[in-house]
């Protein structure tokens, strides 16, 4: 047969940390995004914890959800807090502008997102609105929250429910100021930015990290003026979504696809690991002591509506396509962790590349839900260099990629990680593992694959692409695994 890939892991050179928000989520105000696919209301049938629906909250406290970004996106810059406090009878329903021009009831306001994140156990990222709201309205909006003394805006909170004060990490200073978040220079957006995080304050030992709003893609500009002009934040934002045809007007199918489209999409993590260097360049030259994170807090797949739905609510399919493509995504960030800081998958539930996917009192969990699922031990794991050689080309058409992509790290709890993809639909590889240059005992962990590169999880059928055990032990001092075509691997290596 083929000469095997050999990957060798690297354990004497560590690497940063993987912060575990880069396995972060956001919810939107958009389509089922939150209501039906996480908000039910509390008189809905469907078992809830005040209102969220418990098989959903249930499902993504297995996967550890880290940080949690709301209430948007696009709809951030539209967002005024204030519609969504007090009574939920008397809040003012809106028009949702940005997506489907649906009614936006404010059922889910501040209280009840603080309440699913501490359902959830995760950190919050609440973006403001920059783009048509006021210093004034963001400045208060950020007291309401955090306010511990006896001031007008802690009283009205603890009238509406809540006494203490609630712990807000990231705070978001608009979203996609060149685009929906209000056509912005990224000069014009950085004199903003500079006056409103000035107003952003918080008690001392609650202070969020501010969050300025960047570019995306190859946008090196906007990186260039805010890491020159700004000194108050913490990070800036970076999005860069996957379209099978890189065309907005017709991206390509989200199932059924040809095999083009299966490597189109899997060769957008290549780009963004290009585009990253550049960016981290320009942040090296400007901001040498590392103050200056990088949040990619919009990721994933963009394929055509399905079909039969509102395309305002970005509903698509989730298959094993998604599950590669998130696994390359995870390496890409793992490499770049040192600036790489918080990634945000767009989106948690229902929208774009979904973990979760509800119909009514029914619930899936994607191939994308369990590539994070396997890739929990990375979360704060440091990560760890990896020589591959031997590792085939996988071409078609126009694309090029690695048939492998790999990944180490040792996990907090001291286990060696590795995580492996084989982009290639067609082609099982045979994979020699080696730590420093020594054979390695065994490896157990989980493989996730399937028959078809579209294969999915379906309400009457939601096991069909689910990880499956894996474990192989060394013969005569090497070891050898296959890996199997369109698959990802993760495992725990035992040197
Ligand atoms: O995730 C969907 C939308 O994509 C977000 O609202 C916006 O920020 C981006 O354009």
């Amino acid at each position: 047969g083929a000469e095997p890939v050999r990957v060798d892991i690297q354990t004497g050179q560590a690497g940063p940390v993987i912060a575990r928000q880069i396995y972060g989520q956001f919810a939107e105000h958009l389509g089922a995004g939150i209501y039906e696919g996480l908000w039910v209301g509390t008189d809905s049938k469907i078992p809830n914890v005040r209102g969220w629906r418990s098989d959903v909250v249930n499902a993504l406290k297995a996967i550890k959800v880290p940080v949690l970004r709301w209430p948007g996106g696009c709809f951030a810059d539209e967002y005024h807090w204030r519609d969504g406090i007090g009574p939920q009878s008397q809040r003012p329903p809106r028009v949702n502008t940005s997506w489907g021009g649906v009614i936006e009831p404010n059922s889910v306001g501040t209280h009840e997102f603080m309440d699913l994140a501490e359902q959830l156990g995760t950190e919050v990222y609440i973006n403001a609105n920059l783009g048509s709201g006021t210093v004034q309205e963001m400045a208060q909006w950020l007291e309401y929250l955090t306010a511990e003394g006896d001031t007008a805006l802690a009283r009205e909170r603890r009238a509406n429910g809540r006494d203490k004060p609630w712990k807000v990490q990231y705070w978001g200073i608009g979203n996609e100021s060149w685009g929906c978040g209000g056509n912005m220079k990224p000069s014009y957006y950085a004199d903003q930015y500079k006056q409103w995080a000035t107003f952003a304050k918080a008690p001392r030992g609650n202070r969020p990290k501010l969050v300025a709003s960047g570019g995306q893609e190859l946008e090196l500009h906007w990186t260039e003026t805010l890491s020159a002009e700004i000194k108050q934040m913490s990070a800036i934002t970076h999005h860069q979504y996957s379209l099978p045809t890189r065309d907005w007007k017709k991206k390509g199918a989200a199932i059924g696809f040809p095999e083009s489209e299966w490597i189109s999409t899997l060769a957008v993590p290549q780009t963004i690991d290009g585009y990253l260097a550049k960016h981290r360049e320009i942040l090296d030259r400007n901001d040498p002591a590392k103050k200056f994170a990088i949040y990619f807090d919009e990721w994933g797949s963009w394929y055509d509506p399905e079909p039969g739905t509102d395309p305002g609510f970005l509903v698509q399919r989730n298959t094993l396509r998604d599950a590669v493509l998130a696994a390359l995504h995870f390496h890409v960030f793992h490499r770049h962790a040192e600036r790489v800081k918080m990634a945000n998958i767009a989106q948690m539930v229902n929208v774009l590349q979904a973990v979760v996917i509800t119909d009514k009192e029914r619930m899936v969990l994607t191939p994308t839900y369990h590539a994070f699922a396997m890739h929990l031990p990375f979360m704060d794991a440091t990560s760890l260099p990896v020589q591959l050689s031997g590792v085939p080309t996988y071409a078609l058409g126009k694309y090029s990629i690695p048939a492998v992509s790999a990944s180490a790290a040792k996990g907090v709890d001291g286990k060696l990680l590795l995580s492996l993809t084989n982009t290639n639909p067609n082609q099982a590889l045979p994979l020699q593992l080696a730590v420093g240059g020594k054979g390695v005992r065994a490896v157990t962990g989980q493989l996730l694959t399937a028959a078809a590169m579209d294969a999915e999880n379906r309400f009457e059928a939601p096991d069909r692409v689910k990880p499956q055990p894996f474990k192989a032990q060394a013969k005569d001092g090497t070891l050898n695994v296959t890996l199997p075509a369109k698959s990802v691997l993760v495992l725990e290596v035992q040197p």
